[in-house]
């Protein structure tokens, strides 16, 4: 019986489970974005994993949304990636990287006073995450079309970058409310040029990026991850099940490696609308790997159904590094604290028991 212990390939990758770790914001890089000795400790204690999917990670500087984020686009940082990337491997895990441009939700004191871009003007409801705390957001600078091939360009060298750092491949982040999402969706994309309006137009930009992503990297090493109904980030769409469907038919031309799909809504927020993720799933040709708030029953049954082909876990895997032995022998599950998901030291990252510790 196929199980969420049983291999799978996933394009190029190999895993020799069906366990992901889904992207996890941790912001515990240095201000330069380089990744520390902490976070190969973190990433290395959670190789067994199918496979790992970073953190979100800019691909540029105009990509940070938040503080001690790490990044993917200096010498350093492919330096200090590379460490986590071998630790990884050492110990026969499998690691993509998290590509993300955060568009409007940033704030100029996160990007050297620069004002952050977007698809339109609109300023997001809530609050940026900045080095001195809270702040409003501010609006967003609609880019010019012109500006577009450059952001493409980032993605490109970011890919390089993580190509040269060697993970097994990319996953392009067009969730949660960043800024390829802030395209798709027609609550934050009012443009009246070819990157707006029609369905078409809207996932422009994430055809332009993906297919230049699989040009350098190899269709079987590049993932996407979307996320139809989260509302974080104050998202909406007018009607999410034919944009999104839409979406998955024209990803179908690329054979990627697997399509990531965020469920629900994220951080508690519930969902913006139903949705039919089934029906999306059977218009995709590509591996499809469930994300949100699966458990091990739930995962089985998505993998034995055929509605998944992986599951990405998330907060379990922060506060349970062995969460694949643990599911195995039906283990009890550390809990996870909430309080030092974002920020801090090694206490709540670095320090949860293993089994039998
Ligand atoms: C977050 O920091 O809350 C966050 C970051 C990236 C995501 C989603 C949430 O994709």
């Amino acid at each position: 019986m196929t199980d969420l212990f049983s291999p799978v390939k996933l394009g190029s990758i190999a895993m020799s489970n069906r366990m992901v770790m889904a992207p996890l914001t941790r912001n515990r890089s240095n201000m330069e974005g380089v990744p520390q000795p902490i976070n190969v400790t973190y990433y290395e204690q959670r190789a067994s994993a199918g496979l790992i999917i970073t953190e979100a990670t800019p691909i540029s500087a105009m990509g940070h949304g938040y503080p001690l984020l790490p990044g993917i686009y200096t010498d350093a940082q492919v330096a200090g990636w590379k460490k986590i990337t071998d630790a990884v491997h050492a110990k026969g895990g499998k690691i993509v990287i998290q590509l993300w441009h955060v568009g409007r939700i940033s704030h100029p004191s996160l990007l050297n006073g620069a004002q952050p871009v977007a698809p339109s003007g609109i300023k997001p409801a809530g609050k940026a995450f900045t080095y001195t705390g809270l702040v409003d957001y501010v609006e967003p600078r609609a880019l010019d079309a012109t500006e577009l091939p450059g952001i493409v360009a980032d993605y490109v060298h970011a890919t390089k970058c993580a190509l040269a750092a060697g993970f097994d491949g990319v996953e392009i982040h067009s969730a949660n409310g960043y800024l390829l999402d802030q395209f798709l969706r027609d609550g934050t994309n009012k443009r009246t040029d070819s990157y707006g309006g029609s369905i078409e137009n809207r996932a422009r930009l994430l055809m332009e990026v993906t297919k230049a992503v699989v040009a350098v990297a190899g269709s079987d090493k590049v993932g996407v991850r979307l996320s139809p109904v989260n509302p974080f980030n104050d998202m909406k769409d007018s009607n999410p099940q034919a944009l999104f469907n839409d979406v998955t038919e024209q990803l179908n031309q690329f054979n990627l490696a697997y399509l990531h799909v965020v469920e629900g809504g994220i951080h508690g927020g519930g969902v913006a609308d139903p949705f039919d993720f089934d029906a999306m799933r059977k218009l995709c040709k590509s591996p499809y790997m469930a994300n949100l708030s699966y458990d091990k029953a739930r995962g089985n049954a998505a993998i034995a159904s055929g509605h998944a082909d992986a599951v990405a876990y998330g907060v379990p895997f922060i506060a349970n590094p062995d969460l694949v032995e643990r599911f195995r022998q039906d283990a009890p599950l550390n809990e996870a604290d909430s309080k030092s998901f974002y920020g801090g030291t090694e206490k709540g990252y670095i320090d949860y028991p293993f089994l039998n510790a």
